[in-house]
């Protein structure tokens, strides 16, 4: 009996202990992972990049939603004679000529805007055989380099020298920014295009890592899917480097229920690390810059945020690609968007300059706009879905 009544006293007490310790644990760890309080802003002081210029900018920016055309009539953006025989069972080869002494022919997201016109005028031609005349073999941009051989292997398209006896276009390449020219920019004849050359790529590799969003095979209709944000940046070296790129990612990851992540460039990067690091992005922000060629390998559903810098603002460029390409495009306008430059050397300038978000103008501008694309994203992965899933069965 004393026995059992000392264990009658003990027990409670170890119990209350136990209980105790317990709760402590739960608590501990409910705090650990709590939500970051919406409320605690990111300062100026946790910001990588303390450069002058971002901390004195307070230039509200601007966004703004573009739509360009999917596709558009096969001469806005081939020409040549070859056009005359596109319904001629007697014409066997379908030919593009690449433009190698065009203004700009040496400059990456030109000498895309040509290929993927050809592309367009490859697929236009499903029965022919695909010529390509004068590649520009001399391009040492690994993402050329990776297209054209994704072109050889992947389409079957013959490169050749000679124009002998061939049925030849060539792309109708006009680098204006004139917003009432349509053949500027980025055309495909079919909404389908890009779509059917990401499928073929990923048919080829089905070892990449599953596409983002709403297209992965674990994301599931009863789930509302969650976005991944990819801030895909630029080296400081290369001008219009983006100020602010860890703050704006840490404001998204605890404002927004989104995945963000940080690219630091492109640079160096090869082909296929660029093709799945767009398959894996839903949102996409990034400044004005080459690295955007590789729009086309967003999944479906994605939206573009193209930060320009001040005095710079080209929307109709990439836009084109993203409205080619299906997809949903905001232009970020940094600066005063009608100032535009007359001379070259001003524009030069201008659009060497890096590129700043302001912390405060990230809450009241980019938050609550990228709060909408997610609604509207998420709202297009649902209807996506649905006619998708019998296609893939
Ligand atoms: C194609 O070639 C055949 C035989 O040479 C000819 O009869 C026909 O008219 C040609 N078709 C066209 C559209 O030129
Ligand atoms: C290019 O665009 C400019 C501005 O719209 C226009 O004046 C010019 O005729 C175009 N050139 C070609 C070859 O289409
Ligand atoms: C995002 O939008 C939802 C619904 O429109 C709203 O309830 C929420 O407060 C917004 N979040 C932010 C961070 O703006």
């Amino acid at each position: 009996m004393p026995r059992n009544n000392s264990n009658l006293h003990s027990m409670p007490l170890k119990r209350k202990l136990s209980i105790v310790s317990v709760a402590f644990v739960i608590i501990t760890m409910y705090w650990l992972s709590r939500p970051q309080n919406p409320n605690k802003r990111v300062s100026l002081s946790q910001n990588e990049d303390k450069e002058s210029i971002c901390q004195q900018s307070n230039r509200k920016p601007q966004i703004e939603e573009f739509h360009f055309p999917r596709a558009s009539p096969v001469p806005n953006f081939v020409q040549g004679p070859g056009l005359e025989h596109w319904h001629d069972e007697n014409v066997t080869d379908a030919t593009c000529r690449f433009l190698r002494h065009s203004k700009d022919a040496k400059h990456l997201p030109h000498i895309m805007q040509q290929i993927y016109r050809c592309f367009s005028w490859w697929l236009r031609n499903p029965e022919k055989q695909h010529y390509f005349l004068w590649p520009p073999v001399k391009d040492t941009s690994p993402f050329v380099t990776g297209f054209l051989q994704t072109l050889q292997q992947v389409f079957r398209v013959e490169f050749v020298d000679t124009r002998e006896g061939h049925s030849i276009v060539y792309p109708l390449v006009n680098y204006s920014f004139d917003a009432a020219d349509y053949t500027g920019g980025y055309q495909v004849r079919s909404p389908g295009d890009f779509a059917y050359l990401q499928q073929t790529i990923r048919e080829r590799h089905p070892e990449w890592p599953a596409m983002a969003g709403c297209q992965g095979p674990h994301g599931h209709l009863s789930k509302l899917p969650q976005p991944r944000i990819t801030i895909l940046n630029r080296e400081v070296s290369s001008g219009r480097h983006l100020y602010n790129a860890v703050a704006l990612k840490e404001i998204l990851a605890s404002q927004l229920h989104a995945r963000v992540q940080v690219v630091d460039s492109f640079d160096g990067a090869s082909f296929e690390q660029q093709v799945q690091t767009m398959q894996q992005t839903d949102v996409l922000i990034s400044p004005h810059g080459a690295q955007l060629v590789s729009i086309p390998f967003l999944p479906q559903c994605a939206h573009v945020y193209e930060i320009f810098p001040q005095h710079y603002f080209v929307p109709r460029f990439y836009g084109s690609l993203t409205g080619a390409a299906g997809l949903f495009y905001h232009a970020v306008d940094t600066g005063v968007q009608n100032l535009w430059h007359d001379t070259l050397e001003q524009r030069q300038k201008a659009r060497a300059q890096h590129v700043c978000l302001p912390i405060e103008s990230i809450y009241e501008t980019l938050v609550p706009a990228l709060n909408e694309t997610i609604h509207h994203w998420q709202h297009c992965c649902y209807h996506h879905k649905k006619p998708r899933l019998p296609s893939a069965i």
